[in-house]
């Protein structure tokens, strides 16, 4: 296959990891039959040094020519100026928004060999495999009015949480299929007991679910599931939630899995189809980005110690999601359980003195594995 692909790497560690990305699509290619051709295009915080916008006309051209869309992150200290009037966060949420990538899968996984390296009890994490899919183009993110303004009184701010039927139902749909091709149980994260936007989003799953009558459907309320995500993570199949809760509870997540470096994701604008005779999904069309679920983590951008898994594994989703290259995204997830094995360990996953290795001796040892 000839794939072209739109690399983003964007600001601070972004780059850092999406380059170890390349890296193992070149060991990729060098093991099976394909040809990948990347195109880099500015996005974030730099774009907007550069171009004065967080997503030049250049890099949306770039993005519409390519087959899909491999993400770093965006923002950092620099531009985080409260009265700012553009934010490098703009570049991604307006991708998101232009592709319509509504769902947002972060699968959460945890390696045996990762165990330590979670502040949680080992036993906890035993059996812990779900993922969360979180809603990714509308609640508050997107909600209109959004804005400021300061009169006698002071000032004021608003956000608006809204959800349309169809909007919460395409993504719903996404759970149960997931779940359909999966271990069948679906929990649905909502504030019913509060907004109003909880109860439609209830009343919506709930009337899907009898679609569904071989998946378990389990409404949570979402604070309730903050605390059961880390005493019982191992009861979670998938995850459904709306945008913000989404947002944090996967980087709650995280904490399972050992390091915010761990966790990738793939943000797709249409609803996968669950096969039950295997658990992949079918091919998810031409619009599709693929991220880690970390951000440019700035306190360790420019020191080559960031961990580049997360990324690579968002890699893996992108070429059994948007390619059906399941055999190339298998031979990625078994590199980096191999080189884990190893011990080959970045300082966020260290739990020995002076065994941490560098981004790029990671990416090495990986891209090695792949190729034998
Ligand atoms: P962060 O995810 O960047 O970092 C949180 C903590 O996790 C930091 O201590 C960081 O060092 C660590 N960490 C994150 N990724 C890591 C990796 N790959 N390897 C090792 N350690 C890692 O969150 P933050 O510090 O709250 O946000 C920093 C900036 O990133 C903000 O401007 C935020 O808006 C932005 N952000 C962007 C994205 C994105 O582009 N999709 C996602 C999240 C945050
Ligand atoms: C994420 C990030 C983004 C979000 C930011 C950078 C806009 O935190 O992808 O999880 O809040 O969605
Ligand atoms: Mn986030």
């Amino acid at each position: 296959m000839d794939i072209r692909i739109a690399v983003l790497g964007g600001d601070g560690i972004g780059p850092e990891v999406t380059a170890e990305s390349v890296k193992i699509l070149d060991a990729i290619e060098r093991r099976f039959d394909h040809t990948f051709s990347f195109v880099m295009g500015a996005c974030g915080g730099r774009a907007i040094d550069e171009f004065g916008t967080p997503l030049p006309e250049e890099t949306l051209d770039i993005v519409k020519g390519c087959d899909a869309v491999l993400f770093g992150a965006v923002g950092g200290p620099k531009w985080d100026d409260p009265q700012a009037e553009t934010r490098p966060e703009d570049g991604i949420l307006t991708l998101r928004k232009d592709l319509d990538l509504f769902a947002n899968l972060r699968p959460v996984k945890v390696y045996p060999q990762l165990i330590d390296a979670s502040p949680l009890r080992p036993e906890r994490l035993v059996g812990v495999d779900m993922v969360i899919v979180r809603e990714l183009t509308s609640g508050l993110y997107f909600g209109k009015p959004k804005k400021r303004w300061a009169n006698s009184r002071g000032r004021s701010a608003v956000d608006t949480l809204t959800y349309r039927e169809r909007e919460v139902e395409r993504v719903a749909r996404v759970g149960f299929e997931i779940a359909r091709g999966r271990r069948k149980r679906l929990h649905s994260l909502d504030k019913m007991n509060v907004l109003e936007t909880g109860r439609l989003w209830r009343e919506i799953v709930t009337e899907l679910g009898v679609e569904y009558p071989d998946v378990e459907l389990i409404h949570m309320l979402a604070d309730n599931a903050a605390m059961q995500l880390v005493t019982n993570p191992a009861e979670f199949d998938v995850v459904v939630t709306e945008n913000t809760f989404g947002d944090i509870l996967s980087d709650e997540a995280a904490v399972i899995g050992g390091s915010m470096g761990m966790l990738p994701s793939a943000s797709l604008s249409s609803i996968p189809k669950s096969n039950n005779t295997n658990r992949r999904p079918r091919r998810a069309g031409k619009r599709a980005l693929y991220e880690p679920i970390h951000g440019s983590a700035p306190d360790i951008a420019g020191q080559g110690v960031a961990n580049p898994i997360a990324s690579i594994l968002s890699t893996a989703m992108m070429l059994r999601y948007s390619f059906a290259l399941d055999d190339e995204a298998d031979a990625i997830e078994s590199a980096v359980a191999a080189v884990l094995v190893d011990g080959a360990r970045t300082p966020d996953l260290a739990t020995q003195p002076g065994e941490a290795i560098g981004t790029s001796d990671m990416g090495d040892a990986i891209a090695g594995r792949i190729i034998g």
